[in-house]
Order: C-alpha cells, then structure tokens, then sequence
C-alpha cells in the first residue's frame, strides 16, 4: 500500500515536470534539477585568481605540481642540451648531433614550425627577407643559402635558436628541443645537404 502511494506520488510529480517542461514553447529548456552538475564552477588550469583559491588542490593550486622527476613531452635529452649562455658554449654545442632524422615527414613539420616562428624575420625561403625586414624595420639575418650558414654546424645553429643570438630572440620555451631539430632539418634544405629532399611545401613556397 505505501510502496503504491509512492509509486502514485512519483509518476504524478514526474507527469507534472513533463508538463511544465513543455508548456513554455520549444525555445524554454524547461526546469534544471541540480544546475551545479551541468555548469559548474570552472578551475582554469593554466591561470590562477587570487581571490579563488582552489579548495580542493593543495595550496590553492589549479593544477598540481607534476610528479618529481617529471619529464616534459621532448624534453627526454634535456641534460644533453642544457648549456649555460657564453660563446665557449656556442663553440662547445658545434659538436651536438640530431637525434632525429631527416624523414620527409620529419622536414614537413619543420617547415611548418618555421613558418610560424621564423618567417617574420628569415623570409619564407630563408632568404633573409621576411617581412619586418622587407619593411624595414629589422637588418636583414643572414641568408640560409650564404657560405656563412651553410657552413655552420647544425649544433650552433641548434644552440643559437635554443638560446638566440645577439638580435635573435630565444625560442628555447617556444620549441622543444625536439622541435628545434625538426625546424634545423627543414633549414638544411634550404641550405646544405638535405636541399634535394625539399618537400613540395617548400618548392612551391
Ligand atoms: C626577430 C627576427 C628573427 C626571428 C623571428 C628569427 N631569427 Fe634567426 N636570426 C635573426 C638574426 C638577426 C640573425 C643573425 C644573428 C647574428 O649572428 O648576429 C639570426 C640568425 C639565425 C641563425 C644562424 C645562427 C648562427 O649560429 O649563426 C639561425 C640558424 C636562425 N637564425 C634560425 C632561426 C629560426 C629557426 C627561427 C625560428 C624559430 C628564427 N631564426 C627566428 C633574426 C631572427
């Protein structure tokens, strides 16, 4: 007898919401049960507000610290190219060796990456003629296709973009340093060895 009475009070109170849901035209969403579960109060992961501190993460933390020892997405060999900046490590890094080959594909997403970050300033033929210097507001870099790039070991070259170079900014937090390899191999069909296996991209660039 009760189970039905709560069985009746059920389905009358679920007719009713039915109802009510419908009776304001297609356009009202009808009634929202717990509206917490559908918008929730939303952490930013990557930025903090001083005045929200997160009650539930330690020290009012978005995101957690990584685990000790973490190590980033690329950033496998990161000892290996961790140099302190002076020219004796310029000079030093001349012997670095990429890790990476020169794959088609590898070359492709260099070329990629440095028409994102480069072409401004080396041109989008490493000619040195990009944009901001086209409109005369930067002194030209030196073309990949002069002697002086052609003959600069892709370790400095590797350094030089890690670290920058007198009105070279550094791209050392923009790249990792797997990225940086790939826009080195890409470079390299520009300007030594590889220029053969320039991808269609890049010959009709
Ligand atoms: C703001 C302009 C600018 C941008 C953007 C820029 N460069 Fe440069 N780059 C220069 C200048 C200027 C030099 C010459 C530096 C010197 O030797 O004085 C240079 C030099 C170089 C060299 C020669 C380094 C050496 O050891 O002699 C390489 C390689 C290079 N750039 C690669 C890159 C790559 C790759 C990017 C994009 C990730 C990039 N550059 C973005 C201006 C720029």
């Amino acid at each position: 007898m009760r189970l039905k009475l709560v069985y009746t009070a059920f389905m009358i109170g679920s007719a009713l919401t039915f109802l009510s849901s419908c009776s304001s035209g297609g356009d009202n969403p009808g009634y929202e049960y717990a509206p917490n579960m559908y918008v929730s109060f939303g952490y930013e992961p990557l930025s903090q507000e001083a005045d929200k501190p997160n009650t539930i993460n330690p020290n009012g933390m978005n995101m957690r610290l990584p685990a000790a020892h973490t190590i980033a997405r690329g950033q496998m060999d990161f000892a290996k190219y961790e140099y302190s900046v002076s020219n004796a490590s310029y000079e030093a890094s001349a012997s670095l060796k990429s890790p990476i080959a020169a794959t088609p594909a590898v070359i492709a997403e260099g070329n990629t990456l440095y028409n994102i970050n480069c072409t401004p300033c080396h041109g989008e033929k490493g000619l040195g003629d990009g944009t901001i210097v086209a409109a005369g507001k930067f002194p030209p870099p030196p073309s990949y296709d002069s002697d002086r790039i052609k003959t600069t070991p892709d370790g400095k070259m590797f350094y030089s973009i890690r670290y920058g170079k007198n009105l070279m900014g550094a791209y050392g937090t923009t790249l990792n340093p797997e990225q940086i390899w790939k826009v080195i191999h890409y470079i390299r069909t520009v300007s030594g060895p590889y220029k053969s296996t320039a991808t269609a991209s890049n010959a009709t660039n």
